[in-house]
Order: structure tokens, then sequence, then C-alpha cells
């Protein structure tokens, strides 16, 4: 061979290996169109064992053609390498990827426990009709859950609530609190009306568990004392509340009952949200669903905290915050909502 045969075939090994490069997009291929066309059997490898044996005025020639065709595969080769490097790396990175601005790297953040936020909800409303928010101890004395509301010892009304008793050494005198109505004679006795106040917290009740009672529960209370207060208020009250909780077309309905600390007193309910009132699961088929227990402040419970009964009249009303999270969500499980399982808590 001479040396412009010798150039030729180098060229033409450089047309086909660019040819080759195009359709290379792993660098495993391309390590290997790196050996064939630079390595030990290759054609250029080839030639430059032979140049020893060419005549003297072709070495020369030869010599430059070799560093040419090897300059110029290289620079293709490290161009390849380098888009291959680059898009390997875009995987790579997407694959790897950590959205740093959820900043939950997968897992869950965490939010408000589901009767958490449905009390802020109610509580919201009821601030937004001019209420305050009271406050009272969960070990409450024997006086303010019952004698200051209008329930004396040995008074049938106790057993209906299953108290739960606290042996603070005072004898029977300290109990969990049954409800959260000793809340309004702790509001009463601090100061004179007019009050419209919210208590909202845990009561304890002696129960049976099953699928609709805890011995531990949440109820909201509502008391409101001023002149002039009449049953009228009361239901507006309510009508006005469950309206904003459940819908414009929610109706609300009173049906006579007994507390002894109201008079008279009443259960409230409202139609029922899941059939439009046609009857279903959710209200036996009643179209209405009982909430809780409201009514006008009984006098003897004015009486006790001090207030004249001639001058003040009230209305009083209370119900189960987890009750109306189960209404609100469907949920048929009392116990699902104090399991404290992820898996249930992260619906909410
Ligand atoms: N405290 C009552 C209960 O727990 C509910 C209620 C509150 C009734 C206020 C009337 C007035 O059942």
């Amino acid at each position: 061979m001479n040396a412009s045969e010798i150039s030729s075939k180098l060229e033409s090994a450089r047309d086909l290996a660019t040819e080759e490069l195009a359709q290379i997009t792993d660098s495993t291929s391309l390590a290997e169109l790196d050996n064939k066309y630079l390595g030990k059997t290759s054609i250029y490898s080839e030639i430059k064992r032979g140049a020893k044996d060419l005549a003297n005025e072709d070495k020369p020639i030869v010599g430059k053609a070799l560093n040419v065709y090897r300059e110029a595969m290289l620079e293709i080769i490290e161009k390849k390498s380098q888009e291959i490097q680059e898009k390997e790396n875009q995987v790579k990175y997407e694959s790897e990827r950590l959205d740093l601005s959820s900043g939950t790297h997968g897992r869950s953040h965490g939010h408000l426990h589901v009767v958490t936020q449905m009390k802020r909800e109610l509580e919201d409303i009821f601030f937004s009709m001019g209420y305050s928010l009271s406050e009272g101890p969960e070990v409450e004395t024997d006086w303010h859950n019952f004698q200051a509301l209008n329930v004396p010892p040995a008074h049938p009304a106790r057993a209906m609530q299953d108290t739960l008793y606290v042996d603070a050494g005072d004898g029977e005198q300290s109990v969990l609190r049954t409800h959260t109505s000793p809340v309004q004679i702790r509001r009463m006795l601090a100061g004179p009306p007019p009050i419209y106040t919210i208590a909202t917290g845990r009561v304890y009740r002696n129960e049976a568990i099953d699928a609709r009672h805890a011995a531990v529960f949440h109820q909201i209370e509502g008391l409101a004392v001023d002149t002039n207060i009449t049953l009228r208020d009361l239901r507006g009250t309510i009508e006005t509340f469950m309206k904003r909780f459940l819908g414009e077309s929610t109706r609300t309905r009173l049906i006579p009952s007994f507390f002894p600390f109201t008079e008279p007193s009443a259960e409230f309910g409202v139609s029922c949200p899941f059939c439009e009132m046609s009857g279903c699961r959710v209200c036996s088929h009643t179209g209405w669903i009982e909430l809780g227990g409201c009514g006008m402040v009984d006098p003897n419970v004015f009486e006790a905290v001090g207030y004249d009964a001639e001058q003040v009249q009230g209305f009083a009303f209370g119900f189960g915050i987890d009750r109306i999270a189960m209404l609100k969500y469907n949920i048929d499980e009392v116990r699902l909502i104090f399991d404290n399982d992820v898996r249930f808590l992260e619906q909410y």
C-alpha cells in the first residue's frame, strides 16, 4: 500500500465511524466503537504497526495521516461521551429528585385531628355570631357538674350519665365531668350577664363501649343569658348555626325532652344531610337526626349562681362534637376516631 491508499483507507474508516456514532446512545456502545476504530485490532493500529516497512518518503505522510485520524476520532468520541453523560445524569437526577419545597420527602406532614378540626369549625361559627369561649376543668366538683345544675344527690338523672367518680380523698365530691354544662355554672359565677358563650372539650361517662358510644368524647355547650331571651332566640340560634355548618337547605326541629337544668327542655335535630329527608340508614329512615339537648335555663340554676331569675332569662344547648364529625363524614364507628390509626386519620 502506498501513502495515498492508506490515507483514503483511514478517511473512509473515519466516515464509517461518524455514521455509526450517530446511532449510539449509551456509553457501552461508545466504548465498543472506540475499541473498533482505535484499539489493537483497529485499522489504525494495523497501519501504525506496518509503518516501519513503508518507503521512507511515505513515512512522514502516513505518520501525519495517522495523527489526524487519531485526533479527529478522539474528538468526536469525546463529544459523544459528554452527550451521553449528560443524558444519563438527567435520568439519574430525575429518579433521585426530592421536592424540598414540599418538605415531605414522600412522607405525610401530619395535620389536626378530625375532632380538633371539627371543634375549631364549630367554634368559628359561634365566634362569628358574637359568642366567646369559656373553659372549665375536666375533673369537676360534684356541685358544678350536678348540684348547681339542679341535679341533687340521689337524683335519677345521675344514673343517666353513668358518672365516673374520682377518688380525691373527698368522698364522692370529685367527678370526671359528664358534660360541658358545669362550664355554664363557672361562667355565670365569674360575672353578670349579658352572657353569650360556648364551651368545648372532653367529657367522660362510664359507658358500655360500642360502635356509637365511647367513654371519653367531646361536647360543645352554648349559653346565652340576657334580658328578654325567649325560646324563639334559642330556636333561631340553633337554626342559624346549623345552616352555617351543614348548609342553607338544612332544617332544624325541637322536640320536647327533659333535662333538670332547663325548663322547658328539648332535643334538637336536623334534617338528614344524606338523603334530603327521604329516609336512609343514617337517619333510621326518619329523615331527621337528633343531635343534642337544649332548653331555657331553669330558675333553680340561676338561683344557684346568685342571679335574679325574675330579671334574666337564658337558653343553653349541648351536643357531641364526635357525633357531628361522624355525621359530616359518614363515619359509622366512633372507635375509629380515637384509635389514632394514621390510615384512618389521614383521610380527614
Ligand atoms: N348537658 C346535656 C347532656 O350532656 C346537654 C344539654 C346541654 C342539655 C344544655 C340542655 C342544655 O346531655
